[in-house]
């Protein structure tokens, strides 16, 4: 796509389309840089399409441990902000793994149960770490894995140092959904823009299925989109012939 706006509407319109379809669905959300426009553009898609957002829950990929939900970098404080509000969920079916858990490691278990009696989630909203992580998954991560405590990469702590006061301040521990979490989505879309994602986005798309790149595992996935801009796709070897597909689709897209 040529903009981060559009990578924001596509991937928009496929929430917009599930939420259309199964009011009640149960969404899967990211927090990080990317998925901004994406939420952006479906609350307005909500809003002119007066989508009932009422029944839907929601899972976010990871927390960090330690930090306090109010803390402005948090991603109970984040997600609220970016998602349950925009999209006018319903706080009480918005879910967080729990960071701040006494037992993190029991926390991450119940998360896992928590998502099973909420029916599996539909559609998994995705971005990807400069290395290649999804969710908090960095590379040598188990590709089987459920959410668990993990030991952030220090490239990962280095990146989102920008959202702190210093990189001394940033969690060096975090609560995530496993690999295998993330692939028991009906449907993942992994939204990248920038050329500090090139790498990544060659690696899952193109490189071989391994853990040193956990998001290549969508390879693996019977339904993932995987949606960029110009920037994000420039070292991707079959560039032309993405293009070429997107150009010759006969299924209904947007303009
Ligand atoms: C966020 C998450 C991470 C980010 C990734 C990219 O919940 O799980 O995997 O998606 O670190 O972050 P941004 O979008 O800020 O570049």
């Amino acid at each position: 796509m040529p903009t981060p706006e559009r990578v924001g509407e596509l991937a928009a319109d496929i929430f917009a389309r599930q939420i259309a379809k199964k009011p009640d669905s149960v969404l899967g959300v990211a927090t990080g840089s990317s998925p901004l426009t994406t939420y952006q553009a479906l609350a307005k898609r909500i809003a002119d399409e007066n989508l009932d957002t009422s029944q839907l829950s929601a899972f976010a990929l990871d927390e960090y441990i330690g930090l306090p939900y109010d803390h402005d970098q948090s991603y109970h404080y984040v997600i609220n902000e970016t998602v349950t509000k925009p999209l006018g969920l319903d706080p009480a079916r918005v879910h967080v793994p729990a960071g701040m858990a006494e037992n993190p490691a029991e926390a991450g278990r119940e998360y896992e149960r928590a998502i099973e009696a909420a029916g599996g989630v539909d559609v998994q909203m995705l971005g990807v770490g400069g290395n290649g992580h999804i969710g908090f998954n960095e590379p040598s991560s188990s590709l089987a894995s459920r959410t668990r405590v993990k030991t952030l990469a220090p490239k990962t702590v280095a990146d989102n140092a920008r959202f702190f006061d210093k990189a001394s301040l940033v969690p060096t521990h975090c609560l995530t959904q496993g690999i295998g979490t993330i692939m028991s989505a009906r449907r993942l879309v992994l939204v990248a823009n920038g050329a500090s994602k090139a790498d990544a986005v060659a690696a899952l798309a193109e490189g071989p299925v391994s853990a040193m790149c956990p998001a290549s595992v969508l390879q693996m996935h019977e339904r993932a989109t995987v949606i960029i801009d110009e920037a994000a796709a420039a070292k991707l070897q079959l560039r032309e012939y993405y293009e070429y597909v997107w150009n010759n689709k006969t299924v209904q897209r947007p303009e």
